[in-house]
């Protein structure tokens, strides 16, 4: 289960071609950062005042605002760091998956990656509850055009912390790298985890 105030694990020592200063940075300061302002946050809204409570501005209403600013900042961030740390080689049920939802495992990859060059936040591989598909999403900050009722599977983020200093501004470079460094295992236990179960799965012809 999902605790938003406790910082989760990194779950891998290293990564090829992302240096440690970077995910130091990345990890150890920006994601624990926003764990830090939801535990502020919450907080701060049990003695908020009610009574003032307005659309142009209150304080309940930019805490409500800025919970999802940070809430979303952890989910990606943590579903990012989930599945970095393998060998880059795609395997399992959620590349069956992806093959019958984008046409082939090649077009999928192919329009998440042009989507990491068009997107200034995030790309994400979601699986959407409200059709039972697989889509390719962006969001250029954590609380911008999610889609209600989507779960992310496997998360890049663009935002230039995550590749300034080792790749420059060599957008391609980082995705590359990206892939080379996603545990498909960890892919695959997330799908697992988030979908529902298999014969619901084959009904609605989202996997073999
Ligand atoms: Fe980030």
């Amino acid at each position: 289960m999902k605790n938003y105030g406790e910082i989760k694990n990194l779950p891998f020592k290293e990564l090829k071609g992302i240096s440690q200063k970077t995910i130091e940075i990345h990890w150890g300061k920006l994601y624990q950062g926003y764990v830090k302002k939801w535990q502020e946050i919450q907080e701060k809204l049990k003695s908020v005042d009610l009574s003032q409570s307005n659309a142009v501005f209150s304080e309940q209403r930019e805490l409500k605002a800025e919970e999802t600013f940070a809430a979303n900042a952890i989910i990606l961030h943590e579903a990012y760091f989930d599945i970095l740390g393998g060998d880059g080689k795609p395997d399992g049920e959620i590349v069956e998956a992806i093959k019958k939802n984008f046409g082939s495992f090649e077009k999928w990859q192919e329009e998440f990656k042009a989507l990491g060059l068009g997107s200034r936040g995030w790309v994400i591989l979601a699986y959407d509850f409200n059709d039972g598909k697989l889509r390719n999403y962006i969001a250029d900050a954590h609380n911008l055009y999610g889609i209600w009722g989507a779960a992310p599977i496997l998360v890049l983020d663009m935002y230039e912390h995550s590749y300034f200093i080792d790749f420059g501004s060599d957008k391609k470079s980082y995705i590359e790298t990206f892939f080379q460094n996603l545990n498909w295992k960890a892919i695959n236990k997330k799908f697992t985890l988030l979908n529902p179960p298999k014969a619901v799965r084959q009904s609605r012809n989202l996997t073999g």
